[in-house]
């Protein structure tokens, strides 16, 4: 537990009053020093999928070099990625892209935005603007009907500890509100006692990028919902979660600095976000189906072919099997905007009808900065698969 950090949460709100739950999980996921992505999260308490396996920044790279080629294959092509993290999905896609041209791979500019370094490029871009699980890790509000108003959730302090209180809603969270369970055909009536997230943050990082983007693509990979699935009446408790060491809890005022804290992304506010500002919404599918139309099948298929060891191709099948798991990563959402890019078919979006097995020119394969979920799920040890995990990390 970092107490430092709780201690001086504790002294700003004895000193300014309660804060907002949006203001608690800033400081707690992203205080300089003590906030819990100041060390490298990704492995020790949850995975991604650029951290499952390589197939899927060459899967995204394939649906790049077609954005490249219909924008007349400049010779700049910017791909800025929102909330990078390690960056393996930067590497990934570079990697795979020396494969599908080298004209392609000499014209990305891969650009890392992070909490503490790197922001969006001034200049217009005519590229892409991409992440996975961004959106999901920025601060939000949180409120509650009761006595039939809303109240948003603050944190507080009881003696020594962090406590939630109820209170009128700060300005713009009841705006926002109202306009998200405004978007059906009838308006949603939240039910009492219904609790849930209000995230201000995500369409504001919509709305920058959308202005920056001049021509091209914005590829948000998260899990989330759209507003009329995300504020029914049988998600009463919200979405909320908070990740420790691969289990998950709802006390995210517990272990601050410690754990992970995320909420489901509202796609809802982002396509309407992105139409306002001058974003087309080409498609809003699950990542299985993304995947999927980008020839997934055809890496998995090939994987048999490439003299693997057993304990490399089940780990490489496992990984990318995860990638599309219809109860796990595969249910994922995937939003595709594009500007000044009218008429334009894309792959991702395309399903497969030609059933017929393509061999890839190469599978990536599992390298050290990918994560052993293979070894986890099954906890293999030298004992269980004998000489063969001498073999482990594949070099
Ligand atoms: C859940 S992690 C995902 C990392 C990576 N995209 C992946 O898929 O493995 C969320 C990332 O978003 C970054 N992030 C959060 N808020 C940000 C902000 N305001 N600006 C830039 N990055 C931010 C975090 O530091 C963290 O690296």
């Amino acid at each position: 537990m970092k107490e430092g950090l709780e201690a001086r949460i504790r002294e700003h709100i004895k000193q300014d009053g309660p804060i907002s739950f949006a203001e608690f999980m800033e400081i707690a996921l992203y205080d300089q020093e003590e906030g819990y992505y100041v060390t490298p999260s990704v492995g020790r308490d949850y995975y991604t999928s650029p951290s499952a396996h390589p197939v899927f920044g060459a899967l995204v790279a394939i649906q790049l070099e077609e954005i490249w080629s219909l924008i007349g294959q400049p010779e700049s092509f910017p791909v800025v990625e929102l909330g990078a993290g390690r960056g393996t999905l930067g590497r990934d896609i570079r990697d795979y892209a020396l494969n599908i041209s080298s004209d392609f791979a000499e014209a990305i500019d891969y650009i890392q935005v992070e909490k503490h370094w790197g922001k969006i490029p001034e200049l217009p871009i005519e590229g892409c603007f991409i992440s996975n699980e961004f959106m999901d890790a920025l601060p939000t509000h949180i409120v509650v009907k009761k006595d039939g108003s809303i109240q948003e959730v603050m944190v507080t302090i009881q003696g020594d500890s962090l406590t939630e209180v109820l209170m009128d809603p700060l300005p713009g969270v009841l705006k926002h509100l109202d306009e998200e369970l405004n978007v059906g055909p009838e308006k949603l009536i939240l039910p009492e006692g219904y609790r849930t997230e209000v995230n201000l943050e995500a369409p504001r990082w919509m709305a920058a990028v959308a202005k920056a983007l001049n021509r091209g693509i914005v590829l948000t990979i998260d899990y989330g919902y759209s507003a009329t699935e995300l504020y029914s009446p049988e998600r009463r408790k919200g979405t909320l979660l908070c990740y420790h060491q691969h289990t998950y809890n709802e006390e995210p005022l517990q272990q601050v600095g410690c754990q992970d804290i995320t909420t489901h992304v509202d796609f809802t506010a982002l396509i309407r976000t992105g139409e306002k500002k001058g974003l087309s919404t080409k498609g809003f599918i699950t990542q299985r189906e993304f995947l999927n139309n980008l020839g997934i099948q055809h890496y998995i298929r090939s994987l048999g072919n490439l003299g693997l060891s057993s304990l490399e191709y089940q780990a490489n099948l496992y990984a990318i099997q995860e990638l599309i798991r219809s109860e796990g990563m595969g249910s994922f959402r995937v939003l595709l905007q594009t500007k000044r890019m009218e008429g334009a078919k894309l792959k991702s979006l395309q399903k497969e009808t030609d059933s017929r097995y393509k061999p890839p020119t190469m599978v990536p394969k599992l390298r050290l900065e990918h994560l052993p979920l293979y070894q986890a799920k099954y906890s293999l040890t030298e004992k269980t698969i004998g000489e063969e995990i001498s073999l482990w990390p594949p070099t």
